[in-house]
């Protein structure tokens, strides 16, 4: 990935990279800061208190306000969530960076009146004397002598480039082929139920191609998933009705794929992003040279989580007659297998039916206290990683992109409950405010579901993603 403007955060020389009141605590300390404790100078809130400040904290009960609240936390632009999983399945193809490198856990603060509430995970953690969430650092260039102290933006482990790698894999496998799911050396790729479903392995587990992300899969990923391998394989069966034995088996492979993929990179840069962005991307301008493939650290850490603040604490699943037959909370997301049980249709429909929630500085409650494949405050992680990754400040990102700085909260956002909670979080103003915080607190462009900062970044990555791609589908 390269690099932007490097932030304030780098690492001290002991792995502690973070500005914030914890420092001058040991590192197996128990917190004893709390959220409404002044900040010291130079100190950035501790990740816990940004994300608390902005919890939808719905709670169980049910009233009229918190239905209310409920409904004006969806998208205004009623953008669906076919579009949140659409997304994720593109970050997945251009974006899978590591984070191995333990470091400083993520501390629950002491006044953390919110941690671990009775609806999630009840009382599991405060029971154990969890008192912060793990937290590693991202993974550097192989080779790098001290990685605790290197300068670490984000290695991305696939191609950055719309060419499904979900379905094609991305990278060599050791006996130099690309692993994809694809059966033997025929044009087919493999599935299961007579083609309905993607692959399982022995223990009846999806299979995915190699370097595919691990991160956060779901059944509405794998349904997408299932769409791109079922449209490759009837791509195969079209293409040999018309030229029957006259290509071997590669070329039928090739030419599969070759139209598989021109079909995602129109659907993603036309009808995805057409969608989100509430506007066309610049025109094509056919291949350029001298734009050189890469992703840049702030899509990858800040502007395409934008998924992380549109996710809901549970996803209705809807009968043809679009009755809710079931309620599936964030967290049961992750049992790919409820696609069979439910069905493709369903699941699929089931997204476009169902509202996602605004692309803005809030998240929801499930996803700040998710138990994926271990606990996780997303807001947290998402502001920690900015921090570990170097990300400069709002108003720098917002110069680097050639917008003009920011000087109060009103400039930043009309709405007054948000720029209350960014001066309680940055007394300094604007100028101290972290790019992630502020390019979600911004209000949209017209008609779009982002504000000017996250809408300047993505157009410039796709522009890039497309531009340097010598095979893009036009
Ligand atoms: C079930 C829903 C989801 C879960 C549980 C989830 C979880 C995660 C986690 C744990 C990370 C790594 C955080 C870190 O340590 O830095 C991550 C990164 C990321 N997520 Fe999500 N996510 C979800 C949905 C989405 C959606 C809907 C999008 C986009 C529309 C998205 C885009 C990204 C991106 C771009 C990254 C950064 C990848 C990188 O740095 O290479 N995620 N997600």
């Amino acid at each position: 990935m390269r690099e932007f403007p490097p932030g304030p955060f780098y690492p001290n020389g002991v792995g502690k990279m973070l500005k914030t009141p914890m420092d001058s605590l040991p590192n197996n300390a128990v917190p004893t800061v709390k959220c409404v404790d002044p900040l010291p100078i130079g100190a950035f809130p501790l990740p816990r208190c940004i994300s608390n400040e902005f919890a939808y904290n719905l709670g169980p009960s049910i009233n009229l306000n918190n239905l209310k609240q409920q409904s004006e936390l969806r998208s205004r632009r009623r953008t669906n969530h076919m579009a949140t999983w659409f997304g994720q399945y593109i970050s997945f193809d251009i974006t899978v960076s590591l984070t191995t490198i333990p470091s400083n856990p993520i501390y629950i603060p002491a006044d953390d009146a919110t941690f671990n509430p009775p609806s999630s995970i009840p009382g599991e953690l405060p029971a154990k004397g969890v008192t912060s969430l793990p937290f590693n650092l991202s993974e550097v260039l192989p080779g790098t002598s001290d990685p605790l102290n290197s300068v670490r933006n984000g290695v991305s482990l696939v191609s950055p480039l719309l060419d499904l790698d979900m379905v094609y894999g991305a990278y060599n496998a050791p006996d130099g082929t690309f692993k994809t799911i694809r059966n033997g050396t025929s044009c087919y790729l493999l599935t299961t139920d007579n083609g309905k479903y993607p692959p399982k392995d022995d223990s009846g587990n999806y299979i995915r191609s190699t370097s595919t992300s691990s991160r956060s899969w779901t059944l509405f990923t794998m349904a997408i998933n299932t769409i791109w391998i079922r449209e490759h394989n009837r791509k195969c069966k079209d293409l040999f009705d018309i030229h029957g034995n006259s290509w071997t088996d590669q070329r039928y492979f090739e030419e599969a794929r070759r139209w598989n993929i021109a079909l995602f990179q129109k659907t993603a840069s036309e009808e995805y992003l057409g969608t989100v962005l509430g506007r066309p991307l610049p025109a094509y301008e056919g291949y350029k040279p001298d734009v050189v493939p890469g992703i840049d650290t702030f899509f990858a850490t800040v502007s395409f989580r934008y998924g992380h603040s549109e996710l809901s604490d549970s996803y209705r699943i809807q009968d043809m007659y679009g009755d809710t037959i079931y309620d599936l909370p964030l967290e049961r997301t992750k049992e790919e297998n409820l696609l069979e049980a439910f069905g493709l249709d369903r699941v699929l429909s089931s997204m476009a039916l169902h509202r996602q929630e605004e692309v803005d500085v809030f998240f929801n409650d499930a996803s700040r206290n998710l138990n994926f494949s271990h606990i996780y405050d997303l807001y947290a992680f998402d502001i920690s990683r900015t921090r570990d990754r170097g990300i400069a400040l709002y108003n720098v990102f917002r110069e680097a992109y050639g917008l003009p700085r920011k000087n109060t909260w009103e400039e930043v956002t009309s709405n007054k409950y948000i720029s209350n909670r960014l001066q309680f979080l940055y007394p300094n103003g604007p100028d101290t405010m972290e790019a992630f915080v502020g390019a979600f607190s911004e209000d949209h462009l017209d008609g779009s579901n982002f504000g000017e900062l996250l809408n300047a970044s993505i157009v410039t990555q796709v522009c890039i993603c497309i531009f340097s791609c010598f095979f893009f589908f036009n």
